[in-house]
């Protein structure tokens, strides 16, 4: 069955009444920003590779107002226990964990020479956490445009995606690359963000044909993108540029592989050769999209996920169902293409579909998912939509 998005405004009115309810306090700033989801360009926005993601019509909002202490007061409906910590010193990681996001977001302001009052807050979110659609960088982006409108300041958006990259890499520890942030923060509605992660220019390009539905499966396994295995990926990559001796990925060919796979090594050769046929595939489906031609897309959606799941060992057990199962209903069942979306280990499937058969799809992929696994997945629809903002 297909999920209905929650709408922005429901969830700020929701905010709003959470934010009296838990702190008193009455809500002057409401921020929001999105989760995202990726089409194509898989573990290589670290690699100077190419992504084309969108900022899906799922939130973190946050409301709240300056409270006249050095404190800040946060509640949440997602996480259990309230946060409360100094923001007149310099912040580092405490408790709890999940406040973390938000302390390194105010270190990146407070490092920019911002001084940050006492505020009383309150979280709430419609994108699903841990399930591969950057609930963090959504969290990040929200408290990074939450800060603006206290200060009454505007960062530069790239700026502002760069801070909340490093307080992903510095307070919850994930080395991640610029997709996440960068969606969350350049999001347009009918548009990709089409990233060169080289030359960190953010293209927007059109996606707004009413026939094609893209359609978000969270298979339910959680995804923990700080364990170690994200990690180990990114240094494989490193560590295989640095055997090749190139300054990048761009300028390493399917040909130099083959020259060098032994020396390469596994399974550094396998990820190499996930990194430079991920590029040209990205490129390629950027190209097949402009013209239409989903008949290139599908198989270019395909071959991404195999790489994913056998040379970048990221996909897991329920993600390779969820796909199999959207393959078996194929093309002439209206299926364009499917494949594992964001880090994986867990996580969801992207689909891309016929809107007037997404319904039956949907339906499809949720009984023989749940046959196979007796996991009931959340399958919903997305289209691209605005990026972080202040809500007025
Ligand atoms: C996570 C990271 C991103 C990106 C994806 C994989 O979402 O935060 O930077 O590396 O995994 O494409």
């Amino acid at each position: 069955m297909l999920q209905i998005n929650p709408n922005l405004t429901d969830l700020v009115s929701d905010a709003a009444a959470g934010l009296t309810a838990s702190l008193g306090s009455k809500a002057t700033i409401t921020a929001a920003a999105p989760g995202r989801v990726n089409l194509i360009g898989e573990h290589i926005d670290y690699c100077d590779g190419f992504v084309m993601p969108f900022a899906i019509d799922r939130y973190i909002v946050i409301v709240g107002s300056a409270n006249n202490t050095k404190e800040a007061r946060i509640a949440t409906a997602i996480e259990g226990e309230a946060a409360v910590f100094d923001v007149s010193i310099p912040q580092q990681e405490g408790e709890p964990k999940w406040s973390n996001y938000l302390r390194g977001v105010i270190r990146g302001f407070q490092d920019r020479g911002h001084q940050i009052p006492g505020f009383d807050a309150f979280i709430h979110s419609s994108v699903p956490g841990g399930a591969g659609l950057s609930s963090s960088a959504a969290l990040e982006l929200a408290t990074a445009t939450f800060l603006e409108g206290l200060l009454d300041t505007r960062l530069d958006t790239r700026e502002k995606a760069l801070l909340c990259q490093k307080a992903e890499h510095d307070f919850a520890h994930v080395p991640c690359g610029i997709m996440d942030q960068f969606t969350s923060a350049f999001g347009k509605p009918n548009r990709l963000v089409l990233i060169d992660c080289r030359s960190g220019e953010p293209e927007l390009i059109p996606f707004d044909n009413p026939d094609l539905t893209v359609l978000i499966a969270n298979t339910m396994v959680h995804h923990e993108l700080n364990d170690g295995g994200y990690a180990s990926r990114r240094k494989n990559t490193e560590d295989g540029l640095a055997i090749l001796g190139r300054a990048s990925w761009r300028d390493v060919t399917a040909a130099d592989l083959q020259a060098n796979w032994d020396k390469l090594g596994n399974p550094i050769n396998r990820r190499a050769r996930h990194v430079v046929g991920e590029i040209s595939r990205t490129i390629a489906a950027a190209a097949a999209l402009a013209r239409n031609d989903f008949e290139t897309l599908g198989p270019l959606m395909a071959a991404s996920h195999d790489s994913l799941r056998d040379d970048f060992e990221v996909s897991c057990n329920e993600l390779d169902i969820m796909v199999n199962i959207a393959r078996k209903i194929g093309r002439n069942g209206g299926v364009i293409g499917t494949r594992m979306t964001g880090g994986g280990f867990g996580g969801s499937t992207v689909t891309l579909c016929e809107s007037r058969k997404a319904t039956e799809i949907a339906d499809v992929m949720a009984r023989e998912y749940t046959a196979a696994t007796h996991l009931t997945p959340q399958i919903f629809a997305s289209r691209p939509s605005q990026g972080a903002h202040l809500v007025t």
